[in-house]
């Protein structure tokens, strides 16, 4: 955070010296802050011997005979602060953890304090009250509840520095993703999420009364972003899919932010995946810039790389490999459950040394009507997963793109082409070869911090038990 931003106190000792004018035109006036300048924790190696004010919230405080520490947190850090003074003492005992607090104090090296630092002499303001203790206690290195507890009390549960550093990370993995598109001219767009039709087809859509008729909240951007290629070529949309996933499992929500790309003029899925490959780069490259976040998870020197080619395996390899692994028979329903993902995930990490896997070919009966199928052999799709660490994180792949094989593929869904009218319109006047990919960031996020359920890394999740906070 910059020094010299903001003061603590604005309205308190904002003095505008703009009186009521009545000129038409407003007479801007800069504010004078008299406060000084409020100083972020994590700049205060570079004021030693300086009277600093810093703001946050009352972390914790050890109570010694003679002495208090003080802890106090602000977004980028935990600052010591020692009380001596009897009378003060006894204000600040008295109170709760997370009250908010301004301290003016000098800051002083301490090399057996965290940080190296402490403040001195401390006069200390209440800025937000506290009116009782917080419901977890959020000054252990670990939050000592279980996850429903967690979620229950996500308003407070969020301030600890494990759980903020998680929405730093996700946050920095949403702007690699932006800045790596971006950069190979890709446009951001932004979809509808209220929809006639169900562009994934299932039954895990959200029905909702829209003026008296059924909409549904869009499963995917999939038919929007596909269109958008007719007109820009190449697009991204980072933004929330809704699935009514009536199973409780650790890596299913009812929203997710799904992060999806588009692109024309592919050759075929191969495309896509080289795509895919160098956006996950660019996003790890932003993940690594969050050096405090990755800190307060112990993952400063254990990013996973991406290889600048991930390995990949058909589906039909890949259930070959599991089959004779495990003695299973999937020839019957061939199909990739959760636990025969881990295990190619472990085959991944130690035959190639890579925690990303490509699975390419799925079925194209296990793959919706746009996918396009591998032209030598029909059975199976020019489409993909990445597994992360042995968890689908991306599905992608080619799509079609003549007007008559969406019709075909339609039919032999039975489905009814009129509802796609609106999308079969782009492939009746011309769309190139084309394809695209969608990642659900709370997986990625979750794999990534070592989190065993999805919600740990999710702001306010919701699924079948859950609609609130
Ligand atoms: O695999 P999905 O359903 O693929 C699509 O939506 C396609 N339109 C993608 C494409 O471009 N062809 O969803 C994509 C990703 C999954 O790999 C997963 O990471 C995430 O979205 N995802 C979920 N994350 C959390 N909760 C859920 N219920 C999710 N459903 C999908
Ligand atoms: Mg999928």
């Amino acid at each position: 955070m910059a020094e010299g931003a903001s003061g603590c106190f604005p309205e308190a000792t904002t003095v505008s010296s703009a009186p009521f004018s009545s000129s038409p035109l407003p007479s801007v006036v800069p504010p004078v802050v008299q406060t000084p300048p409020r100083t972020s924790i994590a700049d205060l190696g570079d004021r030693v011997g300086e009277r600093v004010l810093v703001c946050g919230w009352l972390h914790h405080q050890r109570l010694l005979k003679a002495v208090d520490f003080l802890l106090l947190r602000d977004a980028t850090g935990i600052a010591q602060v020692i009380v001596e003074a009897a009378d003060l003492r006894a204000v600040t005992q008295a109170l709760p953890h997370e009250s908010v607090l301004a301290i003016e104090a000098t800051v002083v090296a301490a090399p057996q304090a965290p940080n190296g630092l402490e403040l001195h002499d401390p006069a200390v303001t209440v800025l937000g009250a506290s009116v009782g203790e917080p419901p977890v206690d959020l000054f252990r290195p670990e939050i000592p509840a279980k996850l429903p507890t967690l979620l229950d009390h996500a308003a407070v549960a969020l301030r600890h520095p494990k759980r903020a550093a998680s929405q730093r990370l996700l946050a920095a993995a949403v702007e690699g993703f932006r800045a790596s598109l971006r950069a190979q001219g890709f446009v951001e767009i932004s979809t509808p999420k209220l929809l006639e039709t169900a562009p994934e087809g299932g039954a895990n859509v959200f029905p909702v009364d829209y003026f008296g008729s059924t909409a549904y909240l869009a499963q995917s951007p999939q038919l929007y972003k596909q269109i958008m290629v007719g007109a820009l070529e190449r697009v991204f949309e980072t933004a929330p899919a809704f699935r009514a996933e009536p199973h409780d499992t650790t890596r299913h929500l009812s929203q997710f932010l799904s992060l999806d790309a588009e692109m024309g003029f592919i050759h075929d899925h191969q495309d896509v995946m080289a795509l895919v490959t160098t956006v996950l780069r660019g996003m790890m490259a932003s993940v690594s810039g969050e050096t405090r976040a990755l800190e307060a998870h112990g993952l400063q020197d254990a990013l996973p790389e991406v290889p600048p080619v991930v390995p990949q395996v058909h589906f039909t390899e890949a259930l070959a490999m599991v089959g004779a692994a495990t003695g299973e028979d999937l020839s019957a329903e061939p199909d990739l459950a959760p636990a025969h993902e881990r295990w190619l995930g472990d085959w991944a990490k130690q035959t190639h040394g890579s925690d990303w896997l490509f699975v390419t070919g799925y079925p194209m009966r296990k793959r919706p009507f746009y996918t396009h199928p591998d032209p030598a052999r029909p059975e199976w799709s020019n489409s993909f997963d990445l597994l992360f660490r042995g968890q689908e994180i991306i599905t992608g792949g080619q799509r079609l793109h003549e007007y008559a094989d969406y019709l075909a593929a339609l039919t032999d869904r039975g489905l009814d082409a009129e509802p796609f009218e609106g999308y079969l319109e782009a492939f009746r006047h011309g769309m190139p070869p084309h394809g695209g990919f969608a990642l659900g960031v709370e997986r990625l996020i979750a794999l990534l911090v070592g989190a065993p359920n999805v919600r740990e890394v999710t702001l306010f999740p919701r699924d079948m038990q859950r609609l609130t906070p």
